[in-house]
């Protein structure tokens, strides 16, 4: 076959098929401007939408777009206006999360330092004083003595509950004098000379309260069975020392017991007066 043979058979052939191929594109442009979408990307469309509602708007501007391709116009929705705002009604949204914190936080601070400024007050404060702890005015030289005197013979001993002390008359001979000079000091030896032993009715050994004897007249601890005699030295039992002891101090016509500061009891063995048990035991 010649070279003119075959130009003459391609160059139809080749028309023919750019005229199918012009037809075929404009087919598919026509169908696109439509609206029709290709399968797999309907395919796709219901994989990434499936079961999501489509609302009228979207539906709406899907429609006026595939027009506007053929020719039509794109209706674009206004945009909706948006609102002015106005402060919410505190009393209709109520204390919110943080808010609460907040306040919690604020309130426990407040009393934890309330706590602390009300506790270093009092404890600076100036104590009341006449109570058990400071200096005690249990009477005049007088009434004490008095007290002392009117005891009952069978009992002998003088009670002052707001000092928790027995004030002991103490025998007045030289012997126990120098007995007493020989064992005790200070402001104790001072109350002895006036004729005075404060003694505190807690027991040395673990503190209970010891009551007189009448019988014996000793005192005589319930909780372990110490004993001692009319002036608080140790006769028997297990504490570690005759009962302890404040000192009387004489302020004009008054008697003064300072029991803020309590000396130890004399020690085991001591015996000032050579008082010896006079009748049976209490404890
Ligand atoms: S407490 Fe008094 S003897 Fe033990």
């Amino acid at each position: 076959m010649s070279s003119g043979t075959v130009i003459a058979i391609a160059i139809p052939v080749l028309v023919a098929l750019a005229a199918v191929v012009g037809f075929t594109s404009l087919r598919r442009r026509d169908a696109q401007g439509l609206g029709h979408l290709s399968r797999e990307t309907k395919k796709r469309d219901a994989g990434s939408l499936a079961g999501a509602p489509i609302s009228d708007e979207a539906k709406e501007l899907e429609r006026s777009v595939a027009l506007a391709r053929v020719g039509g116009e794109i209706s674009v929705p206004e945009p909706a206006q948006p609102e002015v705002w106005s402060p919410p009604d505190p009393e209709e949204v109520g204390v919110t999360r943080r808010q609460f914190l907040n306040r919690a936080s604020i309130t426990l601070m407040t009393m934890g330092l309330s706590a602390f400024g009300a506790a270093n007050i009092a404890f600076l404060w100036p104590r009341p004083t006449g109570g058990f702890g400071s200096k005690v005015k249990i009477g005049t030289i007088a009434s004490v003595n008095d007290v002392i005197a009117s005891s009952s013979p069978a009992t002998n001993f003088s009670y002052f509950s707001e000092a928790q002390t027995y004030l002991q008359p103490f025998p007045m001979d030289d012997a126990t004098q120098q007995a007493a000079e020989a064992v005790y000091s200070g402001t104790v030896l001072e109350g002895i000379k006036m004729g005075y032993v404060a003694l505190w009715q807690k027991c040395p050994h673990l503190g209970c309260k010891v009551p007189s004897c009448a019988t014996s007249q000793w005192f005589e601890c319930p909780c372990h069975g110490s004993q001692y005699n009319r002036v608080g030295e140790k006769k028997a039992g297990p504490a570690p020392r005759g009962m302890d002891r404040f000192p009387v101090i004489i302020d004009g016509d008054k008697v003064i017991i300072d029991t803020g500061s309590p000396s130890q009891g004399p020690p085991i063995g001591t015996d000032t007066t050579g008082q010896g048990l006079e009748g049976p035991h209490c404890a």
